[in-house]
């Protein structure tokens, strides 16, 4: 009983840690242009969440301790690559993107625990790593010639 009480003390304490509040989905700035429809929906189902301006923040990242592991992935993930930010830093990892498909590194597997439509068959994968790949090129080009 007395635990119970104490967990549940506990519990609401972590509710008042500032950090995980905040949901915040910035403008986008310059969005991705994906080759088809296909491959868009592919990468917004598997990466968005955390790699864009267009995260749709689940019910649980509204409570601590989860709301801290979620607001960190989105920080750390939209720092890597931003698909909404392609004019500002977030297309400078944007040619590792389809390796980390391939590796199987990304979506991230605690990820995929919780959004199974996150998780690609291999025809799937294929066409998203080709996709990430023309988009790159497209934006190494742009950059190129200014
Ligand atoms: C649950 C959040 C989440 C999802 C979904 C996600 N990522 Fe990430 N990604 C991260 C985080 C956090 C980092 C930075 C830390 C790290 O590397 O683990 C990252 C880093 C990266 C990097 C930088 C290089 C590297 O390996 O660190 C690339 C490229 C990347 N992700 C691509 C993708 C692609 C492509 C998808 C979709 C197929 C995807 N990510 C889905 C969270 C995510």
């Amino acid at each position: 009983m007395r635990t119970g009480l104490g967990a549940l003390v506990l519990f609401g304490l972590l509710q008042l840690v500032p950090y995980g509040w905040s949901h915040p989905n910035p403008p986008v700035t310059e969005a991705a242009t994906w080759p088809d429809a296909e491959s868009e929906a592919l990468a917004r189902a598997a990466c968005y969440d955390c790699h864009s301006n267009e995260t749709e923040w689940p019910a649980y990242s509204y409570v601590a301790p989860m709301s801290w592991l979620v607001r960190r992935d989105v920080e750390m993930g939209r720092d890597e690559l931003n698909l909404s930010e392609l004019d500002q830093d977030g297309a400078h990892e944007l040619g590792d993107a389809a390796e980390t498909i391939e590796e199987g590194s990304m979506p991230p597997r605690q990820y995929l625990l919780l959004h199974p439509n996150a998780r690609l068959s291999v025809e799937e994968e294929q066409r998203l790593m080709a996709a990430f790949e023309q988009l790159d090129d497209d934006e190494s080009g742009g950059r190129g010639s200014g």
